[in-house]
């Protein structure tokens, strides 16, 4: 049987159990044994994207292989979110890394970024800006040829892409371009059947679970999602250090008021939106033209489809107000209020 036949089925199995324990530890003494026998002692990279899915598989390769053998990448692309990159490295380093590659590469993506708005360019560059500096990345490492490549793709970043996973048939069209499932670098590895993938029949949910039985942090696990291209596509229209500076701030402390409200774990993601337009203010008695900035929240099973969170006015009222009295360049709040579909659960 195939390793991912085997996964699927696991995931079935899942679904049946009450405890989702006894899983868990099948699952990870499953991969244990595929894994070690498909690597054997070659090196293994992944690249961490910050996010829920890369984390725990550095989580899973650090319990199931020795921690020399497993190479951790993380591209600092100034596209992240607040004080990711410290995050990032300090929960790698507690789940034992030892060889921890962190790449600072903001103002390449920015330069390429440049004066471009439309939103499949934006993707566009920013996927092959992955793809050029991880290949000069991963040459630096000067990991021998056979080395092999993990990835946190899970099952809906597989259909979403129009691909499965042997890069053959689409399974369904391709909505948005996601950089994380077809990059020469993965397609090469992939040929040479040196691709490790083992949440690919996994749910959001499927990862949560196993990275809590891992012991990965809890603000870690119950993250919600971030696209790959990062707050490039959520910053409508061109992307500068400016506006990332200000999304991010924006972005920060609504997230942390979902957090002293006791909502976030109510969501399923939630994320501020600069928009390309100004709009007239008073501030300190002053006329401002201050930025708008939308805020979105969903909930949603396995992102195919989402519905909107229900704020209590409130709530929503004091978001917004301390969005405004905190971060200077937002004059404007406002909720988006539509589902998917029709919407996207991205804005670009
Ligand atoms: P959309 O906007 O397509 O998003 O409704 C569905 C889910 O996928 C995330 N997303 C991405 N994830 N690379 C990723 O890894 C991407 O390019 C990408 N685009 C969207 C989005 O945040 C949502 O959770």
């Amino acid at each position: 049987m195939q390793s991912n036949e085997k996964i699927a089925k696991l995931h079935f199995l899942q679904e049946a159990q009450t405890s989702k324990e006894p899983f868990m530890q099948s699952f990870i003494d499953e991969q244990k044994k595929l894994l070690i026998e498909q690597v054997g002692g070659e090196p293994v990279l992944l690249l961490i994207s910050g996010g829920v899915d890369s984390t725990v598989l550095g989580a899973l390769l650090l319990k199931i292989l020795p921690a020399e053998q497993v190479h951790l990448m993380y591209m600092n692309t100034g596209l992240m979110r607040k004080n990711e990159t410290a995050s990032v490295k300090q929960t790698l380093e507690k789940l034992g890394a030892k060889h921890l590659h962190i790449v600072q590469c903001e103002d390449e993506f920015l330069s390429a970024l440049k004066g471009v708005t439309d939103p499949e360019t934006k993707r566009k560059i920013i996927g092959d800006m992955f793809i050029t500096i991880q290949e000069r990345e991963v040459a630096r490492l000067g990991l021998p040829e056979t080395y092999f490549l993990a990835q946190g793709t899970i099952y809906p970043d597989i259909v979403e892409s129009g691909k499965n996973l042997s890069g053959s048939a689409p399974k369904a069209n391709v909505i948005k371009s996601h950089h994380n499932v077809g990059s020469p670098l993965v397609n090469a590895k992939r040929e040479a059947g040196k691709v490790i993938e083992p949440f690919s029949s996994f749910y959001k949910e499927d990862v949560r679970n196993l990275g809590r039985f891992l012991g990965v942090d809890k603000n870690i696990v119950n993250r919600h999602p971030f696209p790959g291209p990062g707050i490039a596509v959520r910053i409508i229209g061109e992307v500068t250090k400016e506006k990332c500076d200000i999304l991010r701030e924006a972005d920060a402390v609504y997230i942390d008021e979902l957090h002293e409200r006791g909502l976030y774990d109510k969501i399923w993601q939630a994320f501020a939106i600069l928009l390309p337009i100004r709009s007239v203010g008073v501030k300190n008695e002053e006329r401002v033209y201050g930025h708008v900035l939308a805020l979105r929240a969903i909930n949603s099973k396995d992102a195919m489809t989402a519905e909107v969170y229900p704020f209590e006015t409130h709530d929503l009222l004091g978001i917004s107000k301390r969005i405004t009295d905190s971060v200077k360049e937002i004059g404007r709040v406002t909720y988006d209020i539509t589902a998917k579909p029709p919407a996207t659960i991205e804005w670009e």
